[in-house]
This record gives structure tokens, sequence and C-alpha cells, in this order.
């Protein structure tokens, strides 16, 4: 065993400038801004406009940013993951391309696949290759662009989701901060209720894909909120009693944005006051692997040294988990 840790060291995010808003959606399907509002509390949403520009350029602005205000020389980076389901192509790697585009002439790079549990399993991954000693700096991205897979005539999945990217810088810590623990789970189960069929292996791109709609992401939402709670809140819980973690000594509980009411049931199930968590779904909706990113970014001011973070995610596959981190500046 090693006593050094992965500590996260900087934060950034991107959001594009487009908001599309609950009244803007209610003219494109039979939606309105209340039941948007008391179903999901989602008020708004950005999407990224503009031909040439998918998930790369989110995670490209979001990196260009870390590494400006963490004073970092790309070339220093060892290892760049991007964590996605809206790859811009099925290869090479978006990481590949975010990585070339801001300069980092020597890592190595991959894209790793869980949905919205995505950022949680690709910090886990980031954080062995600074625990093992094999680099010095390690990034990790959480971007998509899901209006690129929305079907804009589905209501009950297009009024969801958003575009976004954040991207953590990872270090080696000694000082006892940094990512101290990580559960995760996979069940395969849970591919028939959330799921792109087409555009795969399974389903390649035909006509007929294309008229059935395959290229769009399917949510069966009821199967899939009760398992987001049941997800989220045992893992939570598993986490607080393994390491005597409580409401009173964990400063922020930072969850996927997928619902505030999946959100408000399971801070209820843990025993966490709303205070303590860290909501902004009513602004950019659910940006799956970007969601923990985006609340670290806009947090980062009232985070300090030391403070108890349990961050957790519940998404497609279903993959679901919760990283404890211990804040380290
Ligand atoms: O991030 C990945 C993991 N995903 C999640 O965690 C999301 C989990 N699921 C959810 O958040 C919720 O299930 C939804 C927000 C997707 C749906 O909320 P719900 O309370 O489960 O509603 P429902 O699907 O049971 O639908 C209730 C009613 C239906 O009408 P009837 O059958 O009762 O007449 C729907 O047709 O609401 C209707 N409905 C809508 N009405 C207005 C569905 N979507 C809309 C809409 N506007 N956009």
């Amino acid at each position: 065993m090693t006593n050094t840790r992965a500590a996260i060291t900087g934060i950034h995010a991107y959001v594009p400038d487009y908001v599309l808003t609950n009244a803007e959606l209610e003219k494109m399907v039979d939606t309105n801004d209340e039941w948007i509002a008391t179903r999901t509390g989602i008020r708004e949403r950005r999407i990224l406009k503009g031909e040439g520009l998918a998930t790369s350029y989110l995670g490209e602005q979001a990196v260009k940013g870390l590494l400006e205000k963490t004073g970092t020389d790309p070339e220093e980076i060892g290892l760049l993951i991007c964590a996605t389901v809206t790859p811009d192509m099925m290869f090479p790697d978006t990481a590949n391309l975010i990585a070339h585009r801001t300069g980092m002439k020597n890592a190595f790079t991959f894209d790793l696949s869980a949905a919205c549990s995505g950022f949680l399993f690709a910090l886990t991954t980031g954080a062995k290759y600074i625990e093992s000693g094999m680099y010095k700096k390690v990034i990790v991205v959480g971007a998509d662009k899901m209006s690129s897979i929305m079907d804009y005539t589905d209501r009950a999945t297009c009024i969801l989701f958003g575009d976004g990217g954040g991207a953590v810088l990872l270090e080696p810590s000694t000082d006892g901060n940094g990512i101290m623990d990580s559960i995760l789970h996979s069940d395969g189960a849970g591919a028939e209720n959330l799921y792109q069929r087409g555009g795969g292996s399974l389903r390649p791109a035909t006509h007929e894909t294309v008229d059935a709609k395959e290229h769009f992401a399917f949510q069966n939402g009821r199967p899939v909120y009760k398992a987001a709670v049941a997800g989220m809140s045992g893992v939570v819980k598993e986490m607080m009693q393994k390491h005597s973690l409580t409401a009173e000594n964990v400063a922020w509980v930072v969850p996927h944005q997928a619902n505030l009411r999946i959100i408000e049931s399971v801070a209820s199930m843990a025993d966490f006051p709303m205070e303590k968590v860290m909501v902004n779904i009513h602004k950019y909706g659910n940006t799956t692997a970007a969601t923990l990113p985006l609340c670290l970014w806009e947090w980062e001011n009232q985070l300090k040294k030391g403070d108890n973070l349990i961050l957790t995610a519940f998404g497609g596959g279903y993959t679901w988990g919760a990283i404890w981190v211990k804040w380290a500046y």
C-alpha cells in the first residue's frame, strides 16, 4: 500500500451559450414549464450549436481553462480520459482529439463509456494511475453533447438533457487529502430501460435504424427513477458507514443531476439536509458525464482544504457508485 493519493488540484468546466428554456420546449413538444419544473426541477439547459462543434469542443474548452488556471504545461500530462456517451465519432477517441487540440504531446488517451456514472468511473481510473506512480499529472474529462442524441419529439426524454463538459487535474498528494475511496457498480440487466440502440455493431446505421429513431437515446423513466434512488442512496450510506462519515463531518454531497426529486430522496434517505447538497439541475438539466464536474466547478470557491465530499451518480447500464473525496486545496 502506498500513502500517495490522487488529489484533485484543479477544476474547470464549460457550458455553451445557447439556453433552451422550458418555454421554448413548449413550442416543440406537448409539454409545459409547470410539468417539467415540478417533475424534474429543470428550468433550462444549454445546447451546443454551430457547424463542426461536438463533444470534443466541450471537453477542449474545459481542459484549456483548466490548464490555464492551474498553470499546467500540457506536455506534462501523462494521461487524459474522457468519459462520454456522445463521442465525436466511433473512433478515434474523443480524448485523443481533446489532447491534440490542447497540446498534450506526451499523453496517452482513451474514452470511457459509463453513461451518467462516467465521471465517477473515469475519476477512479485516473486516480489509480497516480496512486501507482505511473503518472504525476492526469486529466479526467466528463463531457456530453446530449442534444446530438435527443429525439425532440419524445417529450418524456428530450426535456431532461443538456450539453456541457468539465475537467479535473489529478496530482499525487501525501498530506492525507485526495480521492479516499470508490464504490462502483454495473448491472447489465438495466440495459433494457436506458439505451441508444443504433450506430453500434448490433444495429449499424441503415435507413431502417434511422426511420425507427434508433440513433436517439431512449429512457423508460419510471424503473430508472426507482433504481436511481435505490442505487445512489444505498451506495452513499455504504460509503458513510464504511468510513464513519456523517451528515455533520461531510461538507457536501455532489449528486448526479438527473431529477431534483431523485436528489431530494437520496439526501433524505442518507439523512443529509439539502443545504449540504449541490444542485444546479435547474440551469443545466442532465448533462450525463458532465454533471459532477459542473457542480464542483460552480462550488469551487466554497470548498475548503480537508472538506469531505461524497460524489454519487446513477446512469445507463445500469452503472452507479460513490466516491469519497477529501478536497485538497
Ligand atoms: O441520468 C440517467 C438516469 N436517469 C434518471 O435518473 C431519470 C429517471 N426518471 C425520471 O426522472 C422520471 O421518471 C421522468 C422525469 C423521466 C418522468 O417523470 P415521472 O414522474 O416518472 O412521469 P411518468 O413517466 O410516469 O409520466 C407521468 C405522466 C404521463 O402521462 P399519463 O400517462 O399519466 O397521462 C406522461 O405521458 O406525465 C406525462 N409526461 C409528460 N407530460 C408533460 C411525460 N413527459 C411529459 C412532459 N410534459 N415532458
